[in-house]
């Protein structure tokens, strides 16, 4: 009985260790040491013997199993690194060749025109300041010196929310009167303007890009549109450094330097003196070509910051003096990459995305081009 274990020992750890793949492997184990397998009938048989017999043999089965599993564990490690050299040898990645992504879906025109102007602004010393979209009133209008009588607010077509039962909800800001805590749909980025003052002590140097809302609908409005927003607020500012910041940021942006502008006397409520800002153009075969001064066309509205707005902020006019601009980003995107529908911006045809649509691998760099 002894030597039988023996030679069935070593017979066994010959098949395991000549087993050649895990697939093989794992028949062995079931043949040896499954339900019906080899071993496991041995140990089955211990229950027919003599206690004697049991004393001798049981030790032996036992000891033939733990080699057995031993070997086929060992038999396995092999096997499974051997598999792993084999996929590592064989599914090689070459990362000098070129990306061959072809990219679904493309960057939308509006959203590459704001990592155009961000990266613009960025190299003037500006970041990005940002604001919610659903606003108060007292941010979107009061605090920009649009009191609750101003005919302004009648030109912004504004979305309300519904008032608060009870008139106003004075725990948003215990400060508020309480149409002053009325919700509503920002119509312009300007309370990005009061939000920031309101944050930050100057000097400040921002850009505000995001959507905006009025109710108005044709070719050339939507509801829901962009635009972006500039806001200085240091001292000595005046109006020659917004010249030259807009005229810096335009040359830029359309990567032109005969960019020409005029500045021409205006109204806001939250500037003094205010300007809006035409940029020229030159007829090129019956098409307007932004350069040159041909005509004009009107791009955005700008001033001082007036100082009641940077007092309703908190901060003192007569140590701060800024300058602010607020421009369309839609209409930026479309005099720059020559789309005439403003609607189609917002159908999500694909169509339209695929043909006016960036890649996502283009980042816009100032020394890359910014429209690349
Ligand atoms: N908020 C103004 C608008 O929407 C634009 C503007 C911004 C004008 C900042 C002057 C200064 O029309």
């Amino acid at each position: 009985m002894a030597s039988d274990t023996h030679t069935l020992e070593a017979d066994l750890l010959d098949r395991v260790a000549a087993a050649p793949d895990l697939q093989a492997l794992e028949a062995e184990r079931v043949a040896v040491l499954g339900k019906q397998g080899a071993v496991t009938a041995l140990l089955k048989s211990l229950g027919g013997m003599t206690p004697e017999q049991r004393q001798v043999e049981g030790p032996r089965i036992h000891a033939l199993r733990e080699a057995v599993t031993e070997a086929i564990a060992a038999r396995k490690a092999t096997l499974e690194a051997a598999e792993l050299d084999r996929r590592l040898a064989t599914e090689t990645l070459d990362m000098t060749l070129p990306v061959e992504m072809g990219p679904q879906g493309s960057v939308h025109p509006v959203s590459q025109v704001m990592d155009e102007l961000a990266e613009i602004f960025a190299d003037l010393g500006f970041s990005v300041a940002t604001g919610p979209e659903i606003e108060d009133d007292w941010r979107n209008f009061t605090a920009l010196n649009i009191p609750e009588s101003h005919p302004a607010r009648a030109m912004h077509d504004t979305f309300y929310f519904p008032r608060p039962e009870g008139g106003g909800d004075a725990a948003l800001d215990p400060g508020f009167a309480t149409n002053a805590a009325r919700m509503l749909l920002r119509t312009h980025t300007s309370p990005v303007q009061i939000r920031t003052m309101q944050a930050q002590q100057p000097p400040i140097y921002i850009i505000a890009p995001g959507r905006t809302y009025r109710s108005d609908s044709d070719a050339t409005h939507t509801p829901m549109f962009h635009q972006v927003e500039g806001l200085v607020l240091d001292r000595g500012i005046h109006l020659g450094h917004l010249k030259w910041t807009l005229e810096t940021f335009l040359k830029a942006f359309f990567e032109r330097d005969d960019i020409v502008l005029r500045l021409r006397p205006s109204y806001f409520p939250f500037t003094e003196p205010s300007a809006e800002v035409d940029v020229g153009y030159t007829m090129v075969g019956g098409r307007r070509v932004l350069g040159g001064s041909d005509g004009w066309m009107e791009l955005l509205g700008s001033g001082m910051v007036h100082p009641r707005v940077i007092a309703a902020c908190g901060l003192d006019p007569d140590e701060w003096q800024g300058f602010a601009f607020g421009c369309g980003i839609d209409r930026l995107a479309m005099l720059k990459y020559g789309m005439d529908d403003l609607r189609a911006f917002f159908d999500g045809d694909l169509r339209w995305l695929k043909h006016y649509g960036f890649s996502a691998l283009d980042v816009p760099t100032l020394s890359g081009g910014v429209g690349a």
